[in-house]
């Protein structure tokens, strides 16, 4: 089923400024901004979470936040997950200043996203050995979730309708660029850096196992009751309740959750939904080909 003409809402006039970088369209202020990005001082015991959009993100900041914070649920609640830790690269409509400065002014260790592919990456990340959890998920999920949410998030291009958005993802014309290059650099990255490479259906299926992979990770340990508060504490069903994590704490023009949620399925699959048959196969034959020569066995038929 594809949705046709969906409602355009009230576009926010201030739309994010997208900068060209390496031909990867970026969300970024200013080529100064991307400059000072490029400038950025990381220090050795940064933790950074790296992800393509709409794979997970937010659940594994809160995962790792939780971890960092010894399963202390009310520590993660201090503050809304947009907030709590800065997004490197992007200035959001509704902040004073963009999260570079914030993360600038943090005491360590900091915990620092980004959706940054892994070649434009600031170098001093992979000076300091930082250590790099990234989130992968599947592909047609994560065009369906992506497209949901620029439907939602006034700060993003009007995604038209889901065809057109699927072209787009395809072709890597979308913020961010490809799919396929984001997870194949970094997959290929993690050979030569401390980099933890985890997949948003594995976490799904079995997030005790994949949150005992990251507590190894970043050398901690926890008790099994501490395990068991983070895995409940980072479900869907608590995280969509969470005012603190399911952004709905942003304000409506920027957010706009009569739209589309931002917690919205949360599961494998949803693209079933969505991708008509014809869809599904021109996307299979793409995958084919734009996968073939990695290693990265990513099943996208979930
Ligand atoms: P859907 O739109 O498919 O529901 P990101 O944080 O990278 O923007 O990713 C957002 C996607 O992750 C959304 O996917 C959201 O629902 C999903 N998500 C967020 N928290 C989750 C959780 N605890 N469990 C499963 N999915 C979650």
């Amino acid at each position: 089923k594809i949705e046709k003409n969906v409602p355009t809402m009230e576009k926010e006039p201030e739309l994010l400024n997208i900068l060209e970088v390496d031909g990867v369209p970026l969300p970024v202020l200013s080529k100064e901004w991307w400059d000072k990005i490029c400038n950025f001082q990381a220090k050795p015991d940064d933790l950074i979470l790296a992800t393509y959009p709409k794979s997970g993100t937010h659940w594994m900041q809160e995962i790792l936040d939780m971890i960092q914070n010894d399963g202390d649920v009310e520590k993660c609640k201090t503050d809304h997950s947009l907030h709590r830790h800065p997004f490197l690269e992007l200035k959001f409509p509704h902040k004073e200043k963009p999260d570079l400065e914030i993360a600038l002014e943090m005491s360590s260790p900091r915990l620092i996203k980004t959706h940054l592919p892994s070649h434009l990456i600031p170098p001093s990340i992979w000076k300091e050995n930082c250590k790099i959890v990234y989130v992968a998920r599947n592909p047609k999920d994560c065009l369906v979730s992506y497209y949901h949410f620029q439907r939602m998030a006034s700060f993003l291009p009007d995604p038209q309708n889901l065809e057109e958005f699927y072209e787009k993802f395809i072709l890597g014309k979308v913020l961010y660029g490809s799919w396929f290059d984001h997870v194949k650099g970094w997959w290929a990255a993690k050979d030569t850096h401390r980099i933890l490479y985890l997949f948003y259906e594995d976490i799904k299926k079995n997030p005790k196992h994949e949150i005992h992979k990251v507590l190894e990770f970043l050398d901690k340990t926890v008790s099994e009751d501490v395990v068991n508060k983070i895995v409940h504490h980072t479900s869907f069903d608590v995280m969509k309740d969470n005012p603190m994590a399911n952004h709905t704490a942003v304000p409506s023009h920027i957010f706009n959750h009569s739209i589309s949620k931002f917690m919205r399925k949360g599961m494998p699959g949803d693209w079933k939904n969505h991708f008509t048959v014809a869809m599904n196969e021109n996307f299979d034959k793409h995958y084919e080909k734009k996968m073939a020569r990695s290693t990265l066995n990513f099943c996208p038929d979930i």
